[in-house]
């Protein structure tokens, strides 16, 4: 018999369907509370909500694990590229062979970007942030791609999603190039799309250009594990924009947006301000510490807890050995390095970190990497879309296959009662 749970309130029982996942998660399934009860549930934050039902990631906060699609993420870090990835995420299977090279092939088709599109890079200051001007030339795709695409059809979806994998790319690095006064740069055919990325980013017109494989291969990864993380802020706003029927380009730049804040992708940026702070104020990080501590002081340990993950972040360890290979091998000696080691190893130890479960997170060490790579600052949160994308994609594939309806929560009014329109003397 298929479990229920029984709901009292005002006097009368109800009974609900309990919804089990394939990792035996449970959810109590109150599709008909407002219907049966007159009452709606309260949840600010979505702590205890489920906005839906997916097959694409399991993460499993407690024991620290990440799955896309039933792969481990540190058998997909070690094992896989990125486009491999992203393929296994949007379309549900590993690619075979042919189909990886078909997919490079057809996202290639993608990667020229409408020339006029440099004409709303023009109108931004320079100083910009990269993640503002990514948001508006995402968006800005839509205007140069206004057919909506079918997402009944497969072929018009495969178009889509190799259409958005090229171009975002390209315009992601733009965002760079404009902020340096460099001029944009287009994709390489011939290479590989990360090594493009480096290429896009850091080719000059004046001297040829060689990446080091070495930083290509920490960016794959990288990027790997950053590419989805199920219902976080960017990828619900995703789906909920999505939910409006609104454009796969409309949506992604409004998850771009949800991205750059600083408690969840702009994190990676506040955590290497943080760390150059420390370093600046002579590398005590015990007071730093005690700040984060203080409930009078908005500080927080930047890098530090997780919604979800209240064990280890999974992704934090592979990037922490990440961080000390790729800087081992580039021969960079960073004293910033060594102040989040410091400052790991106290926080670990500490009893108001250990009693709330903050552990690092996926940004404490993603921008000491992207700093040895010679990736400014402002960069970083760009990186995390980047990365990010397939997830995007594949969720709002989903979403929409899915035929979910339009995102749209309730709300308990707390404000005034009706009252007489009166001007004030
Ligand atoms: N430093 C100090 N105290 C903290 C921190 C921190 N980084 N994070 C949480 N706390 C405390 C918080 O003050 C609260 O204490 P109390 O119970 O005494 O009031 C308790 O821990 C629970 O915090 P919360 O804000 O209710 O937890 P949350 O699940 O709502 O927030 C978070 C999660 C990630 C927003 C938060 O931990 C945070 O602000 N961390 C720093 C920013 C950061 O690194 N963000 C990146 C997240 S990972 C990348 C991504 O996926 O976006």
């Amino acid at each position: 018999m298929s479990k229920t749970a029984i709901l009292e309130f005002d006097g009368k029982k109800y009974e609900f369907p309990v919804v089990k996942g394939s990792e035996n998660e449970e959810a109590i399934d109150i599709n008909k509370l407002r219907d049966l009860t007159g009452a709606i549930t309260l949840d600010p934050g979505y702590k205890n909500s489920g906005s839906c039902t997916s097959k694409i990631t399991f993460l499993d906060g407690e024991l620290g694990i990440l799955r896309y699609r039933g792969y481990s993420i540190e058998d997909l870090a070690e094992k896989a590229d990125f486009l491999e990835v992203s393929f296994l995420l949007i379309f549900g299977e590993l690619p075979t062979a042919a189909q990886l090279k078909q997919f490079e092939v057809d996202i290639r088709k993608h990667t020229l970007v409408n020339e006029e599109m440099k004409n709303i890079i023009d109108g931004f200051p320079r100083t910009a942030h990269p993640m503002g001007v990514l948001a508006a030339l995402t968006s800005a795709l839509t205007a140069f791609n206004p057919k909506s695409v079918n997402v009944d059809n497969e072929k018009e979806m495969y178009h889509a999603v190799c259409k958005t994998m090229g171009k975002f790319l390209v315009i992601a690095t733009w965002t760079y190039r404009k902020s340096m006064g460099y001029p944009l740069n287009y994709y390489d055919n011939t290479k590989g799309y990360v090594e493009n990325f480096m290429r896009l980013m850091f080719e000059l017109p004046t001297e040829p250009y060689k990446p080091n494989p070495i930083v290509i291969d920490a960016l794959d990864k990288l990027f790997i594990l950053h590419a989805d993380h199920e219902q976080n802020c960017s990828t619900s706003t995703v789906r909920m924009v999505g939910s409006s029927h609104a454009g796969l380009f409309a949506s992604i730049s409004a998850g771009v947006s949800a991205l750059w804040g600083p408690l969840h992708g702009g994190a990676n940026q506040a955590v290497l301000e943080m760390l150059e702070e420390i370093h600046a104020n002579g590398g005590d990080t015990d007071a730093y510490l005690a700040k984060a501590k203080d409930k009078n002081d908005p500080f927080r340990l930047m890098g530090f807890g997780h919604r979800v993950y209240k064990n280890f972040d999974p992704r934090a360890k592979i990037i922490k050995k990440a961080a000390n290979e790729v800087l081992a091998t580039l021969g960079v000696d960073d004293p910033i390095l060594e102040i989040a080691k410091k400052l790991e190893a106290a926080a670990l130890e500490d009893e108001y970190f250990k009693a709330r479960n903050l552990y690092p997170n996926v940004d404490f060490y993603s921008g000491i990497i992207y700093r040895a790579l010679g990736i400014p600052t402002d960069m970083f949160t760009v990186m995390f879309a980047i990365g990010r994308l397939p997830g995007w994609i594949a969720q709002w594939k989903e979403m929409r296959e899915n035929k979910e309806p339009i995102g749209r929560p309730r709300q308990i009014y707390t404000g005034e009662s009706l009252r007489d329109f009166k001007k004030p003397e």
